[in-house]
Formats: structure tokens, sequence, C-alpha cells
């Protein structure tokens, strides 16, 4: 019966994501760690998790939080040594858990020794690695940069006269996979991590690697939003497949690529197992949805729509309905906390936002992925002053403002809402100094709200928590196959504060309830349910534990409720 469904444990797993900078220090050194990671890992494996995903842990010289890399076979100091690292792999193991690793292979830190090199003279070996551009041939055509404080992706370098591509900060120039040794040294580097162990990667804007290396000046219609066309090179695909050939097939592993710029239309073209590409990646459809068209970092004026939110899971869900598997996610390192966003973090609607939140993404069909905190509904920190940030995003953006009192206040108000450290602050641990986070000074300040009941010491004492729900939440999807694998089917589709739908695999059904609402809502069971059935989990005591055709139910604010159907 389920030969069909293409079993894999990377589509049944629950996979947690883990911020070493944020998740707990060992050395009162303020810094979160490896062997901080490894303490933590009973209390890891406690929630259900599968697989862990680590950020990058490598040397970096931190201009983007180690998404600049220096060297790809060893550990960042601040984080430990190789010897720890193997031990915590060794203690995921023995736990039963993965672990996948970050792959930042789209550019390097310009600290690489690759780049070191390449930046030395015009035939130095390694020139080739990168994107140069030679002076003589004026100015180079207009890219974008996220994080350059001109939006220039272009950097001038001196030393040779010629500029280099960095769709990143200044410090980010960008990998020449064009180059077959720059693809090699990446393979290896893959293989090194595949052979001690490591289950897999997640793979940093792999959209963008492939460039037309001549440059041509960028087509109009990209000008307003360059990331599609940054993410539709012209050899992406024969990378992927050239990726898979050489190292991934060779290994149980899984891939998940962040993929921004990547369209419905295109997904099944990474992931469609036929193509022997990817497994999974994270599209951006999401984490647009309730920002300004024209920045991104910037919130829209008309706060998002629920309608909106369904259709575009709806979509999402039938890209892959057939072929391929995608991945779910509220929060990550990029983005603000889920609770605050896409539920309600004010003391009254919290828990219950949190858990209806939870109770989605574990009831839909893709790999879910939370991240470190998700499981006790951590907020936004919403930071009031611009030295309390630490992330170059923020702080470049802000240098680069006019700094009128205005702006300043309009400025800071935005980032409460869209700014990248929102998540990143300490793991809330307990109730004592910092969080149970370090006992030293914390890289970024821990958000206050520990002290009232946002800590997991708090959440294990009391049994009706945050956390002890999502326990209950996760392994209610793990012992339900068809939550995972069954057929969705959006339900009263034109509800404007209900997301409802059913999961069907052969005789086993469920009917998901969510109120996205601080007010209360009634929804009539009608036809489109056409049985009785029993509560499986509910977030809310008034919830009916059995539900025949034909009944109204009432649902608090924020209620989630799901029914097993007879
Ligand atoms: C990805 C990472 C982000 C980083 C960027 C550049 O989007 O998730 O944190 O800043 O790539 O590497």
């Amino acid at each position: 019966m389920t030969t069909d469904l293409k079993r894999q444990w990377w589509k049944e797993a629950v996979v947690y994501q883990v911020y070493p900078r944020s998740f707990q220090d060992s050395d009162a050194d303020g810094i979160g760690d490896l062997n901080g990671i490894t303490q933590r890992l009973d209390y890891i494996q406690s929630l259900g998790i599968d697989v862990i995903w680590l950020n990058p842990v490598y040397p970096s010289p931190n201009d983007d939080n180690g998404y600049d890399i220096s060297d790809y076979r060893n550990i960042l100091s601040d984080f430990g040594t190789m010897d720890d690292f193997d031990r915590l792999l060794a203690g995921v193991k023995q736990r039963g858990m993965k672990l996948i690793m970050d792959l930042v292979a789209n550019h390097s830190s310009d600290e690489h020794f690759w780049f070191q090199e390449s930046r030395k003279s015009r035939d130095n070996p390694y020139r080739d690695y990168y994107h140069w551009w030679p002076a003589e041939n004026g100015v180079p055509p207009k890219r974008w940069s996220y994080f350059d404080l001109e939006s220039n992706a272009w950097k001038y370098d001196e030393q040779t006269d010629a500029y280099y591509l960095h769709c990143f900060s200044v410090k980010q120039p960008d990998l020449k996979w064009e180059n077959k040794k720059v693809r090699q040294e990446i393979y290896d580097i893959i293989r090194y991590w595949f052979e001690k162990g490591v289950d897999g990667f997640r793979m940093d804007v792999i959209s963008f690697i492939s460039k037309d290396i001549t440059y041509p000046e960028l087509p109009e219609e990209y000008h307003g939003d360059f990331v599609p066309f940054y993410a539709n090179g012209p050899r992406l695909h024969e990378f992927l497949k050239e990726m898979n050939e050489e190292v991934l097939q060779h290994y149980e592993v899984m891939t998940v690529g962040e993929a921004p710029g990547v369209s419905k239309e295109q997904a099944l073209n990474f992931v469609d197992e036929d193509r022997k590409e990817l497994n999974m990646f994270f599209h951006f459809d999401l984490m647009s949805l309730d920002r300004d068209e024209e920045e991104f970092f910037k919130r829209r004026k008309n706060s998002w729509k629920l309608k909106e939110f369904k259709t575009l899971f709806s979509e999402w869900d039938a890209v892959f309905a057939k072929k391929g598997w995608g991945s779910l996610f509220l929060d990550n390192h990029d983005f603000p906390r889920a609770v605050s966003r896409w539920g309600n973090d004010s003391p009254e609607h919290w828990y219950a936002s949190a858990t209806m939140l939870q109770t989605f993404i574990l009831t839909m069909r893709g790999t879910p992925y939370f991240y470190y905190g998700e499981e006790i509904g951590m907020t936004n920190v919403k930071f009031d002053n611009i030295e309390d940030y630490r992330d170059i995003n923020t702080i470049n953006r802000f240098q680069t403002m006019e700094q009128s009192p205005e702006n300043i206040r309009s400025f800071i108000e935005n980032e409460k809402h869209t700014a990248r450290d929102n998540a990143r602050t300490p793991m809330q641990w307990d109730e004592t100094e910092h969080a149970g986070f370090t006992n030293g000074e914390p890289w970024i300040a821990v958000n206050k709200n520990y002290k009232y009941g946002l800590n997991v010491a708090a959440q294990e004492l009391h049994k009706e928590s945050v956390l002890h729900y999502f326990r209950k939440m996760v392994a209610i999807r793990k012992s339900n196959l068809g939550l995972i694998y069954g057929l969705y089917d959006l339900i009263w589709e034109d509800h404007e504060h209900v997301y409802a739908y059913t999961r069907k695999l052969e005789e086993e059904a469920y009917l998901v309830i969510l109120s996205f609402s601080a007010e209360p809502q009634r929804v009539l069971l009608s036809e489109e349910i056409s049985s009785s059935g029993k509560l499986l989990i509910s977030n809310d005591h008034s919830a009916l534990s059995r539900i025949e055709n034909n009944m109204e139910l009432q649902l608090k604010p924020y209620q989630a409720v799901v029914y097993k159907l007879d």
C-alpha cells in the first residue's frame, strides 16, 4: 500500500534548526558553541526531532555571522574545535537523530585563501575562482547586492585594477561555478563532511550559483526585482545534476536548497526525483507575503490576508502533488519569529496562536522545519535602539538612510517587525540571568520575556505549555502517516479567518481547522465532511471530542483542532 508514496526518511523527519551562536554557551564568552549544543541534545531529542540543521559553524570573520566562510573544513574557534564537532555528531547519532550542515558555496569570505590568492594578480592560479571584470572594459553592467552600502555588487579592487562580484556583502565574493575546479573543490568539501558522517546539507542561496559570465546588461524587467534573474542562471541545473552525480547520490543524505527567486513553475526542475538534483528547497513566497513589493526588508502597508496565505500554501502543495516534495517553515534566522509574524504575540493570544501555528506546520504535507525556540513560542525581541542590533543587514541599511528623527523612528519601527535579529536572540532556557544561555555577557541581548514564563524550564513544569503541546503534536504527526503523505484538500476556501483542510491517505482521513483570528469564529461542518470524527488534539479545552456531519463548531481565538475522521 505505501510503496507508491515514495517513502523517504527525510520526508517523515521533523527538522530543528539551531543557530549555534545563540543556542547555548558552555564557556562563558557570551557566544553559543558546539559543546553547548551537545549539552542540550537530550532536550532536542525529547521534542521528537529527527534532524538537526546547524547554521554555519566554520571559521569566518563573521561579516555576515558565518555566511562568509574562510575555511570550509574547520570549526570557528568561538564555537569550539573539530573534536567538539565530532563529539556533537556522535551524540546526535547515539540518540538516533541526524545532523545536516549549512553549505555556503555561492560565495566565500574575502579572507578565504582562494580569494586572497585570486586578488593578488590576474594570472594567479586562483584568479578564475571568482568573477572579475577588468577595469579597462569600463564600469561593469549593474548588479544588485544585498548587503552593500550602495547596493552595488561590483567592488573595485585596486591591486589588479578590476572589479569582483559580490551579491551579498563586499566581504562575500561570489565563487565562479563556471570554473570546473571550483566545482570540484566544493564537491570535495561536501565529501569531506559526508565521510565524517554528516547526513546532508542545507544549501545557501543555491539558486544563485550559475551566472551568465558575459555579464550582460540586466534586462529592464529585473530592475525592480533582480532576484528571479539571479535565480535563473543558464547552467544552474547542469551544476546541480553534476553535484548529485558526483557526490550526493553516493551517500544516504538529504538536501534542501535555499532558493530565493524560484517560482512554482520552476520548482520541479529542482526536486523532481527523476531529475536527480535536490530533495527539497525553501521558496520565498511566504516570506515575501507581508513585505513591500519594492523593498523586501520593509513591511507592506496593508497587512497580509489569510486568504492569500491559504492560496499560497494550497498552490505550493499542488506543485508537489505528484512529484517532488516540499518544505514547510514559518521562520528561520533570516526572518522574524513565527508567532509575532503569523500569529499574535500579545499575552492574551500568544499561547493559542503559537500552538495553532505548530499545528498547521505539523499537519501539512512537506517536511516541517522548526527554528530553535519556536517550540516554546519565542517572540520578536523588538529592539528600540539601533545599538542593540548586530546584523549587517539592519546596520548597513540604517547607515545609508537619511538620518532625520522621523526616518529613524520609522526605520526602528519597521525593524521590530522585519529585522533578522528578532529571531537571533539567545535561546530562553530558564529564569536565571541571561535566560540560562550564558554565564558571560551575551553577544546580543536576551528577550526580556524569558522572565515571564517564556523559557524551557517554566514550560516543562507547566502541563499546558507551548512546549508540551509541541511534543504532543510532533508525536501525532509521526504516528499518523496520513498527516505526512496524505492528499491535502482546502475547504471553506473563502473563509477570511479560518483555515481548514482535510488530509487523506487511503482509508485514513483527517480534518484540520485553524482559526487565525483574535475573535471567536463559528463554522458549520456541512457535506464537505462526509462523516463523523474524533478529536486528536486541540489547543483549547472547549474542543468537542467527537464531531458529526452538519454540526456547528465554535472556535475560540486562534483555536486549532485536528479530528481523525471515521
Ligand atoms: C542566506 C542566508 C543568510 C545570508 C545569505 C548570504 O540567505 O540564510 O543568512 O545572509 O544567504 O549568505
